[in-house]
């Protein structure tokens, strides 16, 4: 381990400010689209000092929606949004924005919904920034994502950090990496905390299925555990780090080492649920061999120094970084033209809503500050 980075840099695939910003005493307002796990812990850290001068002028969930130009005195939370008619309309909100006179209106994307992605790029070129949680758009096929990027280059910020790693900087870190002229040369690590903690955990002791059904009750896994299981997940965040660092792209081109059997494909996710004992066969066997050649089982990503990437199930050596993780912590390890002979290694907690939120703040305070 050659650097720990420990600070949150937000940052955005576009400048910050565009170069005619004439005032900053007007600040930042937001809408809040989304109050889930992720929407509900921003709002939380929106009503604290570390976020005074971001005015919230909406709030929205997918049936509702509150909105006030002149922000409001306390970001409304889930409660008071079940109390407003049931409306929703995405250009309510924009003229809040709109009408709150601000010099940075911001969309932040907490939803998940891929809909809501695909206004992305239009809401950059109508000249309004976006933070986003959802890596839908970032992980985009290149003709969405150029659209995308070519939007954010008029001026308008896309403030991604919370996509990867939730709260931990490495985007920003490999951007930074980029701008002083260093070159990734290969990435591996772990790029999901539910992942991470069911490897970091099984131990052959009990069942794959039952470890699965305990982090999907601790909130690790997605609501459908196969979005996790089936290593899509982090082939997107591959995908959106090799962007970061300039590579050119798609999704097709990550080689991904699905976990979920035929058989537990194409049903719905109670029935998955029930027969998720089909998936323990092949992990405990894989287990055992790993075991057999003194090493573990852990699910890495990489891109290796010929531009490969990959996600899958690997045996690694008891003395690897990505064996000694615990809980849902995340690994990446860059290895770039300047730290060729050791890795630059960030680490952490790569799940959870407090840090998810914090990234998203992260962007928008760069936003205020810029
Ligand atoms: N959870 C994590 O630890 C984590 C970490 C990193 C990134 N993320 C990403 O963050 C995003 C949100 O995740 P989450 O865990 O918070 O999801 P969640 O708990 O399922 O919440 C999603 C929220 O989005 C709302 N929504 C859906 N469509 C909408 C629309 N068109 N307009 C406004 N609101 C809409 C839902 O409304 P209803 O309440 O009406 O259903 C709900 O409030 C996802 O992209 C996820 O991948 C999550």
């Amino acid at each position: 381990v050659s650097a720990v980075v420990r600070s949150i840099e937000p940052t955005a695939f576009a400048p910050h400010a565009p170069v005619d910003v004439p005032s900053r005493s007007r600040g930042v307002a937001i809408v809040v689209l989304g109050t889930g796990v992720v929407g509900s812990a921003l709002l939380r850290l929106l009503a604290t000092t570390a976020a005074s001068d971001i005015r919230v002028v909406g709030v929205a969930n997918s049936s509702r929606q509150l909105c006030d130009a002149r922000g409001f005195a306390s970001p409304p939370g889930v409660a008071a949004l079940a109390l407003a008619p049931a409306v929703r309309d995405d250009d309510a909100l924009l003229c809040a924005l709109d009408a709150s006179d601000s010099v940075r209106r911001v969309i932040v994307d907490a939803t998940g919904s891929s809909a809501t992605a695909a206004l992305h790029a239009r809401w950059l070129d109508a000249g309004y920034d976006v933070v986003t949680a959802s890596k839908d758009a970032a992980a985009a096929p290149a003709s969405r994502w150029r659209a995308l990027r070519e939007a954010a280059s008029r001026g308008r910020a896309y403030g991604d950090s919370a996509t990867v790693g939730a709260g931990l900087p490495v985007l920003s870190t490999l951007r930074r990496l980029r701008a002083c002229g260093d070159a990734l040369v290969a990435l591996e690590g772990v790029f999901s905390g539910s992942l991470s903690w069911l490897f970091n955990r099984y131990d052959g002791t009990r069942t794959f299925s039952a470890l699965l059904r305990e982090a999907r009750a601790w909130g690790y896994t997605e609501p459908d555990p196969r979005f996790d299981l089936s290593g899509i997940d982090v082939a997107r965040k591959v995908v959106i780090l090799a962007r970061a660092a300039g590579r050119s792209i798609d999704l097709s081109d990550v080689a991904v080492e699905s976990l979920v059997p035929d058989a537990l494909r194409g049903i719905g996710v109670a029935d998955f649920l029930e027969n998720a004992s089909l998936l323990d066969d092949a992990i405990a066997r894989r287990f055992a061999e790993a075991t057999a050649r003194v090493r573990v089982l852990r699910y890495v990503a990489s891109i290796d120094a010929n531009g490969e990437a990959r996600v899958g199930l690997v045996e690694v050596a008891p003395s690897h970084p990505a064996a000694r993780l615990s809980g849902t912590d995340n690994l990446f390890a860059l290895t770039t033209t300047r730290y060729r002979a050791q890795p630059l290694v960030i680490q952490g907690p790569g799940a959870g809503a407090e840090v998810t939120a914090q990234a998203l703040l992260g962007d928008l305070i760069a936003l205020r500050d810029a």
